[in-house]
């Protein structure tokens, strides 16, 4: 059954210090890839340049957050993808970056946070994997975004048997051995998308949702998960933004429910 454009395809755009940020309209989700060792200094290295002037704009707490990482490279990857994200939510809600507050939902999910009683029409949701990290926003739906790297992870296939749906767990048991890094990752990225829009991450990993591991190439913008989009009532898109990534991102479409063509 075709999926209506209710809800389009997310915009997946470059963040820079300074891009411009168009108001976001209802419906619209739009997700932006950080580079989070672009632009040091010359001559910098890349492992051991910690943060720069982006700390100024985070939060007492998040700067001592970024200081209890002990590689300073981590640290600035932490510092920069915050400081995107204040600076992101920031435009859209015309408020100055350091003056955001967030507080996490009762499942643990980092929400904006306006004041008691106050529920933010902008929703949003952070990943970062290695040298990348990955925002989305959207306007009165949950969404939930992953990003990772693929590397090999060698509990791959006890997470997968311990995690992942039967039909899933027979599926990767299909996979030849030199296409399971990329595969695990792909099921991987769908699965924790869904998991964070609801808000339980990793905590929520159960047989109940079946995301599969997707059956079509991917292009670097975000298109509809293959065979089928939709997971409950969550909507889920697939995007290899950059080589040797992977990424997925699901939009609460159930509330009011998406529209299909043709219904
Ligand atoms: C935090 C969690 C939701 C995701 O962790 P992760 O995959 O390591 O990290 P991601 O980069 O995708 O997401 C981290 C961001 O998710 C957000 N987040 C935290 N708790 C969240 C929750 N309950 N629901 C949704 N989003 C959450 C935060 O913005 C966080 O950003 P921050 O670290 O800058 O504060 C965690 O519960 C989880 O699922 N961890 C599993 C990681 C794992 O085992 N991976 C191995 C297989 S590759």
């Amino acid at each position: 059954m075709p999926i209506s454009d209710d809800i389009p395809a997310p915009a997946l755009l470059n963040w820079e210090t300074g891009s411009e940020v168009a108001p976001l309209t209802p419906g619209e989700v739009r997700a932006w890839i950080v580079e989070l060792d672009a632009g040091l200094p010359p001559g910098a290295d890349v492992d051991s340049t910690g943060p720069g002037s982006e700390m100024e704009i985070l939060s007492d707490d998040e700067r001592a957050r970024a200081l209890r990482f002990v590689r300073v490279r981590e640290r600035r990857r932490f510092a920069r993808c915050r400081a995107a994200l204040r600076q992101i939510l920031g435009a859209l809600l015309d408020q100055p970056a350091e003056s955001l507050r967030f507080k996490s939902a009762a499942v643990g999910k980092p929400e904006l946070d306006q004041g008691p009683g106050v529920v933010a029409p902008i929703r949003f949701n952070v990943s970062h994997s290695a040298e990348l990290g990955l925002i989305a926003v959207c306007l009165e739906r949950e969404v939930g975004a992953d990003i990772e790297k693929v590397r090999h992870i060698n509990e791959a296939a006890r997470i997968v048997g311990s995690f992942f749906t039967p039909a899933e767990r027979a599926a990767f048991a299909g996979i030849p051995e030199i296409d399971r890094d990329v595969i695990f990752h792909r099921g991987w990225t769908r699965k924790e998308a869904v998991l964070k829009g609801i808000g339980s991450g990793i905590g929520g990993l159960s047989s109940k949702q079946e995301t599969g591991f997707g059956t079509t190439p991917l292009a670097p913008r975000f298109t509809l998960a293959t065979p089928d989009p939709r997971v409950d009532r969550w909507l889920l898109w697939e995007a290899a933004p950059r080589p040797g990534f992977l990424a997925a991102l699901a939009v609460d479409a159930g509330d009011p429910p998406f529209r299909v063509a043709g219904a």
